[in-house]
């Protein structure tokens, strides 16, 4: 049987198959069941940099940044049931329960009082940490360029505090995805999760009031994560994780072939029970066995814009062609 084993952000994964950051991530027997299910690694639910704020500055009229109140109110109510300390005792409880690598998640949009903290998640024994940076800015007075800053200052903070590898989820909405990819690898990023997935809006008609949208994705998603490796892994040196939409194995092994390291699933695994990883990675191994490869590492980045022929596909040219002839 093909050998599923990798290596992301330095980290040796038994599989390429990683649970996302979620609930199913949330205490040390959800992750016991993702390691037996045959999980390469688990990326803990994320604490949030205003709960580490909150409990930071005890009060939150005193925290260093803007909140609106219900806002504020909302998250002291989550501290309270989500405390940093009981965060730090997932991680430590969590390691003692599996041998896979568990990586803690920070949801973040600044460089602020939280650094500090991202020294107590490497104490506590994460193997790693995922940031997952939500810049979500509708001041039309702030510059693009500043807001991508934000993004390299957050990195480059953590990095200064801990050994363990970093990695950052981005969003798929830069202007110029390869630019920040490139200077997050010049920053030393260990891995770029592609990508983040929005919580759209939608509006109930018959109600007349905006919704929040659906949590869980569908499996067409995974094309703007393969299309954005395909184009960008040959050229980067930090690890690419394909995130969003992956729902099969097969969908894994075609962001493999496009040059991701690794991939995250967390959708399927909520409509289908953490087990369905079993059937995941005896998908992948299935197709790789069935095409003579003996392991993930002999596929990766075989299908990615480091052949022209390729690029064109994945860029603007099928677009014109697609619309040209039509
Ligand atoms: C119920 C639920 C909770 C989630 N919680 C977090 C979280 O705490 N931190 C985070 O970075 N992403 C969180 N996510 C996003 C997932 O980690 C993942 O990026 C997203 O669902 C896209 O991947 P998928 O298509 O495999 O679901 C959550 C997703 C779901 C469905």
């Amino acid at each position: 049987m093909a050998d599923l084993a990798v290596k992301y952000m330095g980290l040796q994964l038994k599989s390429p198959l990683i649970v996302g950051s979620s609930g199913l991530t949330n205490t040390p027997e959800e992750i016991r069941k993702c390691e037996e299910a045959g999980a390469g690694a688990v990326i803990l639910k994320s604490i949030f940099e205003e709960q580490i704020h909150s409990e930071v500055n005890q009060e939150m009229q005193t925290a260093n940044f803007d909140m609106h109140p219900e806002a504020a109110e909302y998250i002291q109510g989550m501290t309270r049931d989500r405390s940093v300390s009981k965060y730090l005792s997932l991680i430590s409880d969590s390691k003692k329960a599996v041998n896979i690598p568990v990586i803690a998640s920070v949801n973040c949009v600044s460089a602020g009082g939280w650094i500090d903290f991202a020294r107590k998640l490497e104490e506590a024994g994460a193997d790693g940490i995922e940031l997952n940076v939500y810049i979500f800015d509708i001041d039309h007075r702030d510059d693009s360029k500043e807001i991508e800053e934000r993004y390299l200052h957050i990195l480059k903070a953590v990095k200064s505090q801990v050994k363990i590898p970093v990695a950052l989820k981005i969003s798929s909405q830069f202007t110029n995805l390869a630019s920040i990819v490139r200077r997050l690898e010049f920053d030393g990023v260990d891995a770029v999760v592609m990508f983040n997935r929005f919580l759209h809006n939608d509006i109930n008609l018959d109600k007349m009031k905006v919704t929040p949208g659906h949590g869980i994705s569908s499996p067409d998603e995974f094309m703007v994560p393969l299309r954005w490796i395909g184009l960008l892994s040959h050229e980067t040196r930090c690890d690419l994780c394909g995130s969003t939409g992956v729902h099969t194995g097969e969908q894994a092994v075609k962001l493999i072939l496009a040059g991701a390291k690794a991939v995250q699933v967390t959708s399927a695994l909520y409509l289908h029970k953490i087990d369905y990883l079993k059937e995941l990675n005896a998908q992948i191994s299935g197709w790789l066995d069935k095409n003579g490869h003996k392991s993930v590492n002999d596929i990766r980045g075989k299908l990615c814009g480091k052949d022209p022929s390729i690029a064109k596909i994945f860029s603007r040219f099928q677009y014109m062609k697609y619309l040209l002839e039509r």
